[in-house]
């Protein structure tokens, strides 16, 4: 199985952006080609619709795409990255697993169609009156979260920390007071930068929330039982909003504190952020039926990796769900070398199946794939959640630093890990006979999926 995989994705990954490139040039040809596409009337809509919350001015991105003068120049390097599907930062496989996501913010064929084609025809502007007007943006310190939720109830932040233009790479590791005086449960959590050039230094950070669970009353709660500190959140570059579905919640009780792991790294300039948590509780009184747990299902044990020179390695890891769950989310995590990651499910009655492969790993873009609500797995007590990393560790990645390196386990972004961060939410065995009857037809459809990733790796 090794053996196989392995050459099948040395395959897939050299051959992926000619064959794509094929495609596209071939299917955009009569409809397209009849009119002319330009600027102001066919792409100005589609890049405030896809593009422009990171490019323009004061955002993340490092150009505007808003005016015909600001975007003419970035023509070229507009249309392969879009044809490879690397902007915006979606990289799911889009041939295997679930495909309905609550934050999609992917091309459709017919949008990158359009905009090859209007850069293959010179890169027309077009008539000025046709442009749309300008799209109205939220200020820049504004919680992404606010226009469907309103502002947070609180905000808990750590402590700011000042990077020097240049340093190794620093875990700042400060803990802070959860301001509840009685148990409250979290609708949503949203996490940032205190100040905007925050975004440039902090490559991830993780808020793990530390409480007593003894005085939940409930001794045999999941959190224990997972063995690990209840995370509240994970952000990184590109992340929004956690909003869990309707009835379910994350429990914060007195007393709480959230302990930061904030991974900054140099840029060349001195800069100063901290991290902020936004947190929207529900109504008081109102308890959500469900808890989630943010969970990392490894890929690799700490200490388990060690990549030689020059190559791809690949390695799994297997985790057992002790209680009936839905997945909520798939959002991999590895460093410089990352290059994919597959999600799989091994039920008790045996079957496969893959819930996500995302195929096309970038360490720039730590996108958080959140399912919709009627497509998130629900999964039978006993399932085994399987994680395979993949790791590139040869020439051919533009993200490695250094192909000659042996690679090891470790937190800084030159060392390696692999783990899935997935919001679980676990359901008593009711609720899953219930779920499993209800959708019983998509089930056995779902189970007949092929085993294996089909396109990308044949
Ligand atoms: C979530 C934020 C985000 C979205 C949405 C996004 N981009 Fe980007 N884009 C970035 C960032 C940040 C970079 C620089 C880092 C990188 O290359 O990954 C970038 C880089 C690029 C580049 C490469 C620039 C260069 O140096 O050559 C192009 C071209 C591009 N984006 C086009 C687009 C287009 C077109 C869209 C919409 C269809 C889009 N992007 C959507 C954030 C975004």
């Amino acid at each position: 199985m090794f053996d196989g995989k392995f050459r099948t994705w040395l395959g897939a990954g050299a051959l992926a952006a000619g064959s794509i490139l094929l495609l596209t040039t071939s299917t955009f040809g009569a409809e397209l080609t009849a009119k002319q596409v330009t600027f102001t009337k066919d792409v100005a809509p589609i890049f405030q619709a896809k593009c422009q919350e990171c490019h323009r001015t004061g955002s993340m991105a490092p150009m505007s795409l808003v005016t015909f003068d600001e975007t003419r120049p970035w023509a070229k390097s507009i249309r392969e990255r879009v044809i490879r599907r690397q902007m915006p930062p979606w990289h799911i496989d889009r041939t295997v697993g679930i495909q309905k996501f609550k934050n999609d913010m992917s091309l459709s064929d017919d949008q990158i169609n359009t905009i090859v084609s209007w850069v293959d025809s010179g890169a027309p502007q077009g008539n000025p009156k046709d442009m749309p007007p300008p799209k109205q943006w939220p200020g820049d310190n504004e919680w992404r979260a606010v226009a469907e939720l309103g502002q947070p109830d609180f905000i808990v932040e750590a402590e700011a920390y000042t990077m020097p233009a240049h340093h190794q790479d620093v875990w700042w590791r400060p803990s802070t007071d959860v301001p509840v005086t009685e148990p409250r449960w979290v609708k949503a959590v949203e996490m940032r930068p205190t100040a905007a050039p925050g975004r440039r230094i902090i490559h991830h950070a993780v808020a793990y929330l530390d409480q007593d669970e003894s005085q939940n009353g409930n001794s045999a709660d999941r959190a224990s039982a997972l063995g690990g500190r209840g995370m509240l959140m994970e952000w990184a570059i590109g992340k929004g909003y956690d909003l869990y579905r309707p009835n379910t919640g994350k429990l914060l009780l007195p007393g709480s504190k959230i302990s930061w792991d904030v991974h900054i790294h140099a840029v060349g300039e001195e800069i100063k952020s901290g991290v902020q948590l936004g947190v929207w509780l529900y109504p008081k009184g109102q308890e959500p039926k469900y808890r989630t747990y943010l969970t990392a299902f490894q890929g690799v044990r700490r200490g388990g990796i060690d990549i030689p020179p020059n190559t791809i390695s690949e390695h799994e890891g297997f985790t057992v769900l002790r209680q009936p769950a839905i997945l909520e989310n798939f959002q991999p995590h590895m460093h410089l070398r990352g290059k994919a990651m597959e999600l799989e499910a091994i039920l008790p009655d045996g079957t496969q199946q893959i819930v996500s492969y995302v195929g096309n790993f970038n360490f720039n873009w730590m996108t958080n794939y959140i399912y919709a609500d009627d497509a998130a797995p629900v999964f039978p007590k006993g399932t085994v959640i399987k994680v395979t990393a993949w790791h590139d560790n040869t020439r051919a990645n533009p993200n490695n630093p250094d192909p000659d390196q042996q690679v090891t386990y470790g937190d800084r972004t030159v060392d390696e890990m692999a783990h899935g961060w997935v919001n679980v939410t676990y359901i008593s065995d009711d609720d899953y006979n219930q779920w499993a009857a209800e959708h019983k037809p998509k089930r056995e459809a779902f189970n007949g999926a092929p085993a294996a990733p089909a396109s990308n790796r044949k």
